[in-house]
């Protein structure tokens, strides 16, 4: 039996059978944060506290890739023509090996918009195998429209953000790995603007991305395998509005202050050196 597309709830299941009952083109943009595959069994204390109610997060590493392409060509599959899929990941290592998320999202059905370094700031660490890992990685995924494989520009206010974000962590969600709602909220708004639509979310969490897309007037879907979290994301979409205020700040960070054109009409530092 299908789940038809009834729409504004959290789903409790499997985000790749779930995904399968629904129907082709439904969704404009999507957000998620998957498992990332931490392996938490052999990872020490600091894994133990990014442990998932609900759901093992320690799969053999080529099962685990084979799993995530299928949920994203799955998700290739729901979202409209000329619609965004926003992917949360980072690199990781195992035994020395770097692990980098381009390696399978290049075999997906999906055009690589943009891959985005998320700035964190800060992240937990004990060990100084390497420089300190304070980025994470977000990939905005297009679905091309009429063979065109470069899409619609983004209105000034969004694109003079630039491809390093810096957002800190969140502190206040009872959820092992929530993203912060500035993520979601500056995803959703700089494709969709003014216009409303339909947002998912596979891997919902706590419900983050279904909060930032109520507050932008959105309609959502999220799926979650764990019921707590299930419960949860309920319950905090219910009471959302607290959580206005913080979207406003992160909407208003889109502005223009100058356009590229007028920047370099004015002499402004354009990014090309210039002899002086
Ligand atoms: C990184 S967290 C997402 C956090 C979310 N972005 C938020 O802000 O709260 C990944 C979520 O995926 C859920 N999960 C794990 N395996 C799943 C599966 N097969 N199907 C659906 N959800 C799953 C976990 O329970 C966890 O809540």
């Amino acid at each position: 039996m299908g789940v038809s597309l009834r729409l504004n709830r959290v789903v409790l299941g499997d985000a790749l059978e779930i995904l399968r009952t629904l129907p082709d083109d439904s969704f404009d943009v999507g957000v998620t944060s998957p498992p990332y595959n931490k392996g938490e069994r052999d990872k020490g204390w600091l894994v133990d506290k990014v442990v998932y109610r609900g759901a093992s997060d320690s799969k053999d590493e080529e099962e685990y890739q084979k799993e995530q392409i299928a949920v994203l060509n799955e998700l290739y599959r729901v979202i409209k023509p000329g619609g965004a899929f926003f992917y949360n990941h980072k690199l990781r290592w195992k035994r020395g090996v770097l692990l980098h998320p381009y390696s399978w999202i290049s075999k997906t059905l999906w055009t690589v918009r943009q891959e985005i370094i998320w700035n964190r700031k800060i992240a937990a660490n004990i060990r100084g195998w390497r420089f300190w890992q304070v980025d994470e990685r977000i990939y905005w995924l297009y679905k091309p429209k009429n063979g065109n494989l470069i899409g619609e520009e983004l209105a000034s206010r969004h694109a003079l953000l630039t491809s390093v974000w810096e957002i800190p962590p969140e502190r206040e969600v009872p959820h092992p790995a929530p993203f912060p709602l500035e993520l979601p909220v500056r995803c959703i708004f700089s494709v969709m603007d003014e216009h409303k639509g339909i947002v998912i979310d596979p891997y919902a969490g706590s419900g983050t991305t279904l909060v930032a897309a109520k507050l932008l007037d959105m309609d959502f879907l999220g799926i979650e395998i764990s019921p707590n979290y299930v419960h949860y994301a309920q319950e905090r979409l219910a009471k959302c509005e607290e959580e206005r205020g913080r979207a406003l700040e992160e909407m208003a960070r889109h502005r223009v202050e100058k356009t590229f054109k007028e920047r370099k009409e004015r002499g402004g530092w354009v990014g090309r050196h210039r002899k002086t």
